[in-house]
């Protein structure tokens, strides 16, 4: 394939996220997107299985996401958020608060996930330290987890099946232990706490669903145990909700299928329908409590350049529209049924190990991947952009992708994994 001049003259200057660039096959040029497709700058259009990282929840170029963005970009592209603030942030601060469960009412807006999930271990830190409680500074998280990639959040992602492993020595010390989840993983999370939870700020977990992990799902009971014990330790409950929320496990966040209020919950990915960089942590009022003082010293020290981005926010507040006026949910509902039928007969296939859905997510473990590039590039060449990772094949589509595409994509999933 001829590659664009853009290509050639860029790509020996760019440095791509988990890659190694001396034997990486060269990547694909996207020219353009349009719902679940993305067209290739040779002319190849592919079905997009991923959503770009599971974000573009409502398609690509959503003309009423754009139409928001186009004004705002107009009106003001940004603005410091340091003693000034702008429209579309309060009101995207006010609905995500109408919208969460509880009171999750105060809202720090920052620029990624990762940073989100920082901001959480901070504010769950600094709400002992302004109580005057100095021992309490570590976190419990769980095997299989996945919180980001910064120094802070690589300390609370799995230590070992993760992509961390060698900064073991850099990161902060957490504790990271089984998701309780069965007699024996309850008994060793009792009695970690029974030994540890004078030491703890708080938990952090994704919630129903273990994302970069491992596509690894749990119930909802495990979060009312992980509530209960929250409640009887007294520690700050996180739900790190940047995969999970905005429709995607089925209810609008993870945390409302299992009936439980974290403390803290960080949103991003789909928060502006793929659009734009934006991500938010979201404080109940017994946090933001702990910060309410007459001690400037309460006050929580952080502040991104791009925090409350009026762009971002106009394309979140856009997104919100959506899911009020289009029937995402249904429609995740009617993927999630697809989704279970189209890769149900994968069981069948040499070397799969499990096939699971939950909500507009579909995943086949297999007992191994050898060559993940390879299997990439048979995807593609299927016409289908699926991205395998570890031993997971997975499809987080679009909640607007249609049934035609969907069954396209199921379909060449099994044909690809069955060659
Ligand atoms: C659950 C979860 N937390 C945090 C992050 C980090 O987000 P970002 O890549 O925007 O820093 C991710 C990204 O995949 C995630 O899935």
């Amino acid at each position: 394939m001829t590659q664009p001049s853009w290509f050639s003259a860029g790509f020996p200057h760019i440095w791509l996220p988990y890659t190694q660039m001396k034997t990486t096959p060269p990547p694909l040029t996207v020219a353009r997107t349009d719902g679940a497709r993305i067209t290739l700058a040779d002319g190849r259009e592919l079905i997009d299985g991923i959503a770009s990282w599971w974000t573009a929840c409502h398609g690509y170029n959503h003309p009423h996401i754009r139409a928001a963005v186009e004004k705002q970009l107009a009106d003001m592209p940004h603005m410091m958020f340091g003693g000034l603030v702008n429209e579309p942030a309060l009101k995207l601060a006010q609905r995500l608060a109408a919208m969460l469960p509880g009171n999750l009412d105060h809202v720090f807006f920052v620029d990624s996930g990762s940073v989100a999930v920082e901001v959480a271990l901070k504010m769950a830190t600094q709400y002992w330290l302004n109580q005057g409680v100095r021992t309490r500074t570590k976190f419990l998280a769980f095997n299989g987890g996945y919180h980001g990639d910064t120094i802070a959040t690589m300390a609370v992602s799995d230590p070992d099946e993760g992509m961390h492993k060698m900064f073991g020595g850099l990161l902060p010390h957490h504790h990271v232990i089984d998701l309780p989840r069965d007699d024996k993983s309850i008994a060793a999370f009792e009695a970690f706490l029974a030994r540890e939870a004078e030491h703890l700020a708080g938990i952090i977990v994704e919630p129903l669903v273990q994302g970069a992990g491992g596509m690894i799902f749990h119930d909802a009971d495990v979060l009312r145990r992980l509530r209960a014990a929250a409640d009887r330790q007294n520690l700050l409950l996180i739900f790190d909700e940047i995969f999970t929320g905005f429709g995607r496990t089925g209810t609008m966040f993870a945390c409302e299928a299992a009936g439980v209020v974290p403390d803290i919950i960080t949103l991003s990915k789909a928060l502006t329908g793929g659009t734009m960089a934006l991500a938010a942590t979201v404080a109940s009022s017994k946090v933001f409590d702990a910060f309410w003082s007459d001690n400037p010293e309460h006050a929580l020290m952080h502040g991104p350049t791009f925090m409350g981005n009026p762009l971002a926010c106009a394309a979140a507040n856009a997104s919100l529209d959506l899911f009020e006026t289009e029937p995402r949910l249904e429609q995740v509902a009617a993927i999630s049924d697809q989704l279970a039928r189209g890769l149900e007969p994968c069981r069948n296939l040499r070397h799969v190990k499990d096939v699971r859905t939950k909500g507009a997510i579909g995943v086949v473990e297999l007992d191994r991947i050898d060559n993940l590039n390879d299997l990439k590039q048979r995807f593609v060449d299927a016409g289908v952009w699926v991205r395998p990772f570890g031993k997971i094949v997975y499809l987080t589509p679009a909640f607007t992708i249609g049934t035609d595409d969907l069954d396209k994509l199921t379909t060449r999933v099994r044909a690809v994994l069955s060659a």
